[in-house]
């Protein structure tokens, strides 16, 4: 595991941006995770400055939504292919066809999960995945017991999580359904490359907790110690918990240019 500390959330936004720029050159088809809430913004603000400025090009690539709300109407804000083709797709040309998620609408949610498994099986499985981290240490909507070994599947939201999410929803927390679809933890640990973002002190403890604490369903992030090929990028903030932060810097400092992202 890379972990990666920056000096504020839009130098955050720089270098997770930098990863999706190597995927695109690398890549004839990139395959892209995207994930809402805040986190992953200044990303995307770099990335549609780097499209509109640099002719930073998204032609060939896909991308996927991490996870979706139950229950919104068609169309509604709150949903995040809505934030997403805003924030993201829309800034960087990446066609609606393009920009996956769970069939949420006119489905059985059952039928959703598994054609959406088998849709990014078809894509030939995630290039980059952006990760953010909640508070209660959940990646995806894969709140604290969920299976380390999930699939795409509904889960039942913490009321910590609602409220967090309530600023997306005019700071109401009764208007945050209680139901999403999410990307299973199985399923995000296929992705070829993980990176988590997080921001602000808030993300301390969880982020201390997910990579320097035992391994364990309870922080569902800890599942990252697994993976072959993860970065964390974290400002001062975030990563002030961990104890082995100056040994990370270090590491970033002296990082050879032969090692790739
Ligand atoms: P945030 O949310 O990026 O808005 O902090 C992260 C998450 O809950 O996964």
């Amino acid at each position: 595991m890379e972990v990666v500390v920056v000096d504020g959330e839009e130098k955050a936004g720089l270098v997770v941006a930098d990863i999706f720029c190597r995927a695109l050159a690398s890549r004839e088809r990139p395959t892209f995770g995207v994930a809402t809430g805040g986190s992953p913004l200044p990303t995307y603000a770099e990335l549609i400055r780097r499209h509109r400025e640099e002719g930073l090009s998204f032609a060939g690539a896909s991308a996927f939504l991490l996870d979706e709300y139950l229950g919104l109407s068609e169309g509604h804000p709150g949903l995040y292919r809505t934030f997403i083709e805003e924030v993201f797709a829309g800034g960087v040309g990446l066609p609606a066809e393009r920009l996956f998620g769970p069939q949420v609408h006119g489905v059985r949610a059952d039928a959703a999960c598994a054609e959406y498994e088998e849709r990014i099986e078809r894509a030939g499985g995630i290039d980059v995945q952006l990760l953010g981290i909640g508070g209660d240490g959940h990646i995806g909507f894969n709140e604290p017991s969920s299976s380390l070994a999930s699939r795409t599947r509904i889960k039942t939201l913490t009321q910590e999580t609602r409220e967090d999410n309530a600023r997306f929803f005019g700071g109401d927390v009764e208007a945050v359904p209680m139901h999403v679809v999410t990307m299973g933890i199985g399923t995000i640990m296929e992705a070829r490359h993980l990176v988590l973002v997080a921001t602000g002190e808030g993300k301390a403890e969880c982020l201390a907790r997910a990579i320097e604490g035992p391994l364990t369903a309870r922080v569902p992030a800890s599942v990252l110690q697994m993976h072959p090929h993860v970065t964390v990028v974290a400002d001062e903030a975030a990563a002030s918990g961990l104890e082995l932060l100056e040994y990370y810097k270090e590491t970033y400092r002296g990082k050879p240019d032969w090692q790739s992202c």
